[in-house]
């Protein structure tokens, strides 16, 4: 059976790692959850977002600790510039010794909208465009047709400088007078940044800039550097609790 490892805030990963179960059969797993090294599967497909022109943190941190004899696949989704995060996943993969054998990039809808809003006719024009991409890439795994980036430049080091300061970014979250305490950011957060403290929501020093607590946020209560905006982005095509979960 293959593994399915995906990261996911906003769903999108989510959902593209459940149409790839649908079509491939495997066990979806969340990768903040997981502990293993992936010895117990054929092969490791890990749905990914690009963050920073890289990987979210913990992706970073994971891969090393994975099986270097099964074969890997990554797919990666991003909001609008790819900045040779493939290249640069790919290389990163070779330089562990991993067996990676693809990776493929796929366009999902930005999340990255801490200072401004997508258009909503924008953000549904890619994602009904993302519907036949995933089924392509579904199929050039079917038949083995891997691909392998090309070598271009990568912002590596705007990545390890971003890397090194998420942890600001929630030093720059407010929860408003909309919050109602409920914990559910304390819940889902993947870094276990967020505390109820005296009555208070707080947030630590190990944020990884997900966003997860700012867009799933049932109330909207969470604001960064007090500006009030409104937008918030969840995948309409999965159930945003299931977020998280293993399938
Ligand atoms: C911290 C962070 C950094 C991001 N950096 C990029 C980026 O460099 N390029 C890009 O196109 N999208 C970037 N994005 C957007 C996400 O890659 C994109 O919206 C992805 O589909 C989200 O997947 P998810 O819903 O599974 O979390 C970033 C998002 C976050 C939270
Ligand atoms: S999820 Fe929102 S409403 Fe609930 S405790 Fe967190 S900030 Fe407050
Ligand atoms: S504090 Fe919010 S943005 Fe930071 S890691 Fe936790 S859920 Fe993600």
């Amino acid at each position: 059976m293959q593994g399915i490892l995906y990261y996911s805030s906003t769903g999108n990963s989510l959902f593209i790692a459940k149409k790839v179960q649908e079509s491939l059969g495997g066990k979806v797993m969340f990768l903040p959850k997981y502990k293993g090294d992936g010895s117990e599967f054929d092969k490791i497909i890990l749905v990914t977002p690009i963050h920073s022109f890289g990987l979210p943190k913990q992706v970073y941190e994971f891969l090393p600790k994975l099986d270097k004899t099964k074969e890997l696949i990554i797919i990666q989704n991003y909001g609008g510039m790819i900045g040779g995060a493939d290249y640069f996943a790919y290389q990163y993969a070779l330089k562990l010794g991993l067996n990676i054998k693809s990776v493929y990039v796929i366009k999902m809808p930005e999340n990255f909208t801490l200072t401004f809003t997508v258009p909503k006719f924008y953000m549904n024009g890619v994602l009904r465009k993302s519907g036949k991409r995933i089924e392509k890439i579904i199929d050039m795994i079917k038949q083995e047709k891997f691909i392998i980036p090309k070598k271009r430049k990568t912002k590596e080091k705007t990545y390890l400088k971003n890397k090194n300061n998420w942890n600001l970014i929630a030093k720059r979250f407010k929860t408003n007078e909309k919050c109602v305490k409920c914990q559910k950011c304390v819940q889902i957060c993947p870094a276990g940044n967020i505390f109820l403290q005296d009555g208070q929501i707080v947030f630590g020093d190990k944020c990884e800039a997900c966003l997860s607590c700012y867009h799933r946020c049932p109330n909207k209560a969470i604001e960064y550097k007090n500006k009030k905006k409104k937008f918030r982005y969840i995948n309409p095509n999965i159930d945003e609790k299931d977020i998280g979960k293993d399938f």
